[in-house]
């Protein structure tokens, strides 16, 4: 494994925008570094698999899954297509489908509800919390009907829900927690690693994400023997052996190619966990004590910040987001639209005004850049991009 120094962040070093031959410019996210650092043993995985002739499964896959089962501390992980797969496959595992209920957040990525949507359930939504932004576990019990099968709490942002008290809850009134990790591999709440509260953890590992492959992947974990050769049978037709099909299945399994990088990588997740707190760490110093700011709050010391997002409450978020790109800053917003208030889900009849706190912050929050390259040069560059533009505002205000 190589071992990384400061020399190797930033966009002076041999990962960042020189050693690229790009000019000075910060980037949102950039899975490319980390690519810089597995390319070699990755390659050599590669001309392995193509050796072997084993294109569909084999020994990556199991052993990434075998690795990652480890590490999270389960009996097992089941590699699939990605991180929506894994929630749709995760549902089917349980039997869910029409007539069911399945509780989730209106402040998420939109997979978690097309998840649930294409099994045939429906979705029911509940507000988030107005300081960590995560799902409201009191509005989630009040949501419970004798139809409600699952609830999907979503690890928003690299931070955990608190399940301390939900996930034996929810057992005692037999109904299934499934942990959205799409955003939190690697996070660990009181020492228990996200996706291993619950009966099942799906992650994704979508590219940009904190375990990222190089295209499309996901997978789940579970602690349960029965659940894991289900999940085995529905990702593969239906069957663990060719032709044996059991049940009606589906075709989403873990690529190899991208097994083989996911396997290396894992290898770095922890210390690129640590970079990011380290990256978070001097967005909070620098922004610290900022008018119209308000920083994230780690308030469980789960956070693996796979997002670093701030919110602007002075209305001029989108001002804010534009002119940083002007200046060579790119930032996002995750996500500018509740999904109660989507067209995709109208459906739904929620009212606007039903989830205050994700309308009301869908307006204010900004993705700042964040990833393992990021240098702490950067970060104050950011910061000081951010409070000159609330300054200058501020004066034309008064
Ligand atoms: C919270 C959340 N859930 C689910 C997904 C779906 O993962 P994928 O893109 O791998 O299908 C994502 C990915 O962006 C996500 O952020």
């Amino acid at each position: 494994m190589k071992r990384l120094h400061n020399e190797d962040y930033g966009p002076h070093s041999r990962l960042g925008a020189a050693g690229r031959g790009l000019t000075m410019g910060i980037l949102f996210s950039a899975p490319q570094y980390e690519f810089d650092i597995i390319r070699e043993e990755w390659l050599k995985s590669v001309q392995q698999i193509a050796k072997n002739g084993v294109f569909v499964g084999g020994p990556a896959v199991s052993g990434f899954e075998s690795s990652f089962a480890s590490y999270t501390g389960s009996a097992g992980a089941v590699g699939v297509g990605s991180g929506t797969d894994a929630l749709f496959l995760a549902l089917k595992a349980l039997g869910i489908g029409p007539g069911d209920e399945v509780i989730t957040v209106s402040n998420t990525f939109i997979a978690t509800v097309n998840a649930i949507n294409h099994t045939g359930a429906r979705p029911v939504l509940v507000d988030c919390d107005r300081s960590s932004y995560l799902i409201d576990l009191e509005q989630v019990k009040a949501c419970v009907t004798s139809r409600t099968k699952a609830i999907i709490p979503v690890h928003l942002y690299g931070q955990m829900t608190d399940l301390r008290e939900l996930a034996p809850w929810a057992e005692a009134q037999g109904i299934a927690v499934i942990e959205d990790c799409a955003q939190a591999a690697g996070a660990r709440l009181f020492g228990k690693a996200a996706g291993s509260w619950g009966i099942m953890g799906c992650f994704s590992f979508y590219p940009d994400k904190n375990l990222g492959a190089l295209g499309d992947g996901g997978a789940i974990i579970s602690s349960s023997p029965e659940i894991l050769t289900k999940l085995r049978k529905l990702r593969n037709h239906g069957g663990e052996a060719r032709y044996q099909h059991e049940m009606p299945g589906f075709n989403s399994r873990l690529d190899p190619i991208q097994a083989a990088a996911l396997q290396i990588k894992l290898r770095y997740l922890e210390e690129w966990s640590q970079r990011r707190r380290e990256i978070a760490g001097w967005y909070d110093k620098y922004l610290q004590d900022t008018d119209s700011v308000i920083l994230p709050k780690d308030s469980n010391a789960s956070h693996v910040y796979h997002l670093y997002v701030i919110r602007i409450d002075n209305g001029r978020r989108d001002e804010l987001k534009k002119h940083l790109q002007k200046k060579g800053i790119l930032t996002a917003v995750q996500y500018p639209v509740p999904i109660h208030l989507t067209p995709a889900y109208s459906s739904l009849a929620y009212a606007e005004g039903a989830f205050p706190n994700s309308e009301k912050f869908a307006g204010e929050i900004l993705s700042l850049p964040m990833h393992i390259a990021l240098s702490e040069e950067e970060t104050a560059a950011v910061a000081s991009e951010i409070k000159s533009f609330l300054n200058v505002n501020k004066k034309m205000l008064v």
